[in-house]
């Protein structure tokens, strides 16, 4: 099967010939139909995750995808052969990733989601989804904002930021984003109130300009610690900053006017079915700013390190 992976922590990812993989007991064969880029991809290609989880090389690069059961090993339950199903696929040990034309993984992974598609989601959104999605739910469920108060969203435009958005328009909240000049108009169409051009504009003028009372809110989805800490300047007494991209440092976490802390997505499985009952009732909108064939994902990876996400990527298998 054709394969992205790296062969060493830290190489270029690049298409291989490897052998199709075999479900052993509690596996599940699928053909992959679509993958979809998150950092945590080169993260993890990178040898960023080895603290959670061990790995083998060749590493296939990708944890988000949809695809259909093939074959299962001794034991499985929750799937049948044919099943289309979708989710983060963080296996046990980091070996298959979804760049790939079939993967295996234990039914229930212990770091990951797996899941059905619902009945009606396009399967393209249903490997857009999982990370991202789950990601937004978990961080403004720790951001604790209710309907009327204010949310400062650090970084709305990549694959995060278009849900949290979104989310947090619904729930009633006044969204005030960080967007590039050319991403503006997409972030207020999915529920922002406001947008700062972070390139052109001081973060900290404007919302001083717009804000003077201050957000109950910060969410932190770009990982800069001086971005975040000015931003924090404008939190009221008792609001919460979180950051799902390690921007909360030790001297700011130890504040006591308010409450800072970094988050790290959690509880998937419930959060997964969450937001992908939310995707097939057509409450979420996901932007799909590039879709690429398997051949071409080295160069979508190398281009989405280098920034300018509007939405999410997908990788037609
Ligand atoms: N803690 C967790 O469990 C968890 C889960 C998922 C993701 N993450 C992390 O969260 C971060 C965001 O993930 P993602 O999937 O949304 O990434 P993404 O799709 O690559 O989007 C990142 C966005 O941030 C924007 N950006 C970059 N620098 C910025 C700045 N200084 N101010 C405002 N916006 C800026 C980028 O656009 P421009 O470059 O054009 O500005 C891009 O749209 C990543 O670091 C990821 O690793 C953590």
């Amino acid at each position: 099967m054709k394969a992205i992976a790296v062969n060493r922590f830290g190489d270029s990812p690049q298409v291989l010939d490897l052998p199709d993989p075999e479900p052993g007991p509690g596996e599940v064969l699928v053909g992959m139909r679509f993958a979809s880029i998150n950092p945590v991809d080169w993260v993890g290609a990178d040898g960023g995750l080895t603290e959670f989880t061990p790995n083998r090389f060749p590493l296939i690069l990708g944890f988000d995808g949809v695809g259909r059961i093939e074959a299962l090993g001794a034991g499985v339950l929750r799937f049948a052969v044919g099943d289309l199903v979708h989710g983060q696929f963080w296996g046990d040990v980091l070996e298959f990733g979804t760049y790939a034309e079939r993967l295996t993984i234990v039914e229930r992974p212990a770091f990951g989601a797996l899941q059905m598609v619902p009945d009606s989601v396009d399967p393209r959104l249903a490997a857009a989804l999982p990370t991202a999605g789950m990601t937004a739910d978990g961080a403004l469920e720790r951001v604790g904002c209710q309907a009327g108060q204010t949310l400062l969203i650090l970084g709305a435009t990549g694959g995060v930021g278009v849900l949290a958005t979104q989310l947090a328009a619904q729930a009633g909240l006044t969204v005030i984003a960080t967007a590039r000049d050319d991403a503006r108009a997409q972030v207020r169409r999915l529920g922002a109130a406001e947008t700062i051009d972070y390139g052109t504009q001081s973060v900290d003028d404007a919302l001083a300009a717009s804000c003077p009372g201050g957000v109950h809110g910060v969410l932190d989805l770009v990982g800069d610690p001086d971005g975040l800490a000015v931003a924090v300047r404008h939190l009221r007494d008792g609001g919460r900053a979180v950051s799902i991209a390690y921007g909360v440092t030790d001297k700011l976490a130890a504040q006591e006017r308010i409450t800072a802390a970094n988050y790290l997505l959690d509880d998937k499985p419930a959060r997964l079915r969450r937001v992908s009952e939310w995707l097939a009732s057509g409450r979420l909108e996901i932007p799909i700013d590039r879709e690429v064939d398997l051949r071409q994902a080295p160069e979508a990876v190398a281009a989405a390190r280098r920034g300018g996400a509007r939405g999410k990527t997908l990788i037609r298998i």
